[in-house]
């Protein structure tokens, strides 16, 4: 069996050594032959790294290892990027979220005018990566999970269009899990779906066993009263994300012929989010008083310990849609799966040009897209607005546009009025002078 050389890029990142552990489960699937991360921030990633390369000792000594902070050296022979890079870090995620709820307007990492901040900053960020990978390795594919996924499509697909890239999201895979425990089946990959909108905009359509059993009047039976809450929790769902499962209750009840994906509560329920966010204690804060604090403290534990049982990583199940992905291209598996994909015809009375989230059968050569046909007016008008919103983020970092940024914050479906929009986007040029492009 061939065996492949992959870099990861944002190698500091807190799902990186779910990443490795997932990828170190998958080998007799997806075998490696090198295993490199790549950072801007050597001593970030240097923690992830060095506890890395314990546990690649441990499990893989074969699969040969380094990381880096030199573009050439990190991104020369690989088949596969796989991105994941947050462009200023929580510092900066953390003013996404506090700048808007400062205007009485909600806070979020990729919605709401906190996810067109961050997507003014990551455009740059996904296109260097993009640009080593053609310059280094052009027959390589990235696979890239950085956000605002949808924003990041939109400028990949206009700004490289010949780039071989591919942008993914977890959070379908992440409800199907719970919409099979709610079915009673093991697996999500027990059910087979039609899906579609935009990036963390989306509909469930249809949902089948794999005899072709139709599961929705079940789900919708328990969804109608528990939202996505599932009847246990095995995985410890922290309270914030716990809210978020359970409101979709209020969200599937505005089309009860479809599951919606949680995040169109943020469009949905702006004022519900905001009275229910406390302005100094965001999500950001959450995230680096949890999960960054356990696992730089795991990594740090393994280092000094010099063996992996001293952390307590965890393999991460949602990265597995990653492996199939990548395992889909090298293997030509024609697997069916969710990809943020140029619409293309396949959602008949939508732009064409729009990036859409769409079922696609994916082998070699990348991503076929499905047929999604007509969809109804309610879906198609909220779709509109928000392409729009993602098309002129990429309009104002191209053109440099204080003018186009304010028309997309104004035209999110989370801020009331164009006023609201200028004063937070003052706001946000000041708090990314650093990140943005200058804008004129
Ligand atoms: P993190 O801050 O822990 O890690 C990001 C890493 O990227 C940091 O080490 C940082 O130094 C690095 N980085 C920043 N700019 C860079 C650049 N220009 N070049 C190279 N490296 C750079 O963040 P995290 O919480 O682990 O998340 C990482 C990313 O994955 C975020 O963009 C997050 O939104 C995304 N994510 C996406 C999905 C999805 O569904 N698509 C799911 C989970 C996380
Ligand atoms: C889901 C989404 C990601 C998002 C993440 C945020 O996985 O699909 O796009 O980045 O949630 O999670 P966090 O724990 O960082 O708030
Ligand atoms: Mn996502």
């Amino acid at each position: 069996m061939n065996k492949f050389s992959v870099v990861v890029a944002g190698g500091g990142s807190t799902f990186t050594p779910g990443i490795v552990l997932m990828l170190l489960a998958n080998q007799h699937r997806f075998p490696l032959r090198a295993l490199k991360f790549y950072d801007n921030d050597g001593a970030r990633q240097e923690t992830i790294a060095e506890a890395c390369k314990i546990i690649l000792k441990e499990q893989a000594p074969d699969i040969e290892f380094s990381y880096t902070t030199d573009p050439k050296v990190a991104f020369t022979d690989v088949d596969f990027v796989m991105a994941h890079i947050r462009v200023g870090k929580y510092p900066m995620r953390e003013k996404d979220e506090k700048i808007p709820l400062r205007h009485g307007v909600l806070g979020q990492e990729t919605c709401g005018p906190g996810g067109i901040a961050y997507g003014m900053r990551s455009i740059g960020g996904v296109l260097e990566i993009a640009d080593y990978m053609e310059q280094y390795s052009p027959n390589a594919w990235m696979l890239n999970y950085s956000n605002p996924a949808a924003i990041v499509a939109e400028a990949t697909r206009r700004l490289r269009p010949a780039a071989k890239i591919l942008n993914i999201c977890d959070m379908p895979i992440g409800i199907e899990s719970r919409m099979a425990q709610i079915a009673g089946l093991k697996d999500r990959k027990e059910m087979r779906v039609r899906y579609y909108g935009l990036n963390h905009f989306g509909w469930w359509t249809s949902i089948e066993d794999l005899q072709g059993n139709d599961l929705m009047p079940k789900i919708r039976e328990y969804v109608a009263k528990f939202g996505y809450v599932p009847p246990s929790d095995e995985h410890g769902t922290e309270a914030s994300w716990n809210d978020t499962f359970a409101k979709a209750k209020d969200v599937w009840a505005l089309d009860p012929e479809t599951f919606p994906n949680t995040y169109l509560k943020y469009y949905l329920f702006p004022d519900y989010v905001v009275e229910h966010s406390n302005p100094e204690r965001t999500r950001a804060n959450e995230v680096m008083d949890h999960r960054e604090k356990h696992v730089f403290g795991s990594c740090n534990a393994i280092i000094q310990a010099g063996k992996s049982s001293a952390g307590e990583l965890e393999i991460d199940e949602h990265a597995s849609y990653i492996v199939d992905l990548a395992t889909a291209i090298a293997f030509n598996t024609q697997e069916r799966m969710l990809l943020i994909v140029p619409n293309n015809g396949a959602i008949n009375n939508f732009d064409p040009e729009a990036m859409v989230e769409i079922p696609c059968l994916v082998g070699k050569s990348g991503p076929q897209p499905l047929v999604v046909g007509n969809i109804p007016q309610f879906q198609k008008g909220l779709m509109s607005q928000q392409v729009a919103v993602e098309k002129l983020v990429v309009d104002a970092w191209e053109q440099r546009s204080y003018q186009k940024l304010w028309q997309a914050i104004t035209l999110s479906k989370t801020v009331p009025s164009a006023s609201v929009a200028k004063a937070i986007l003052d706001d946000l040029i000041e708090a990314n002078k650093d990140y943005w492009p200058e804008l004129k």
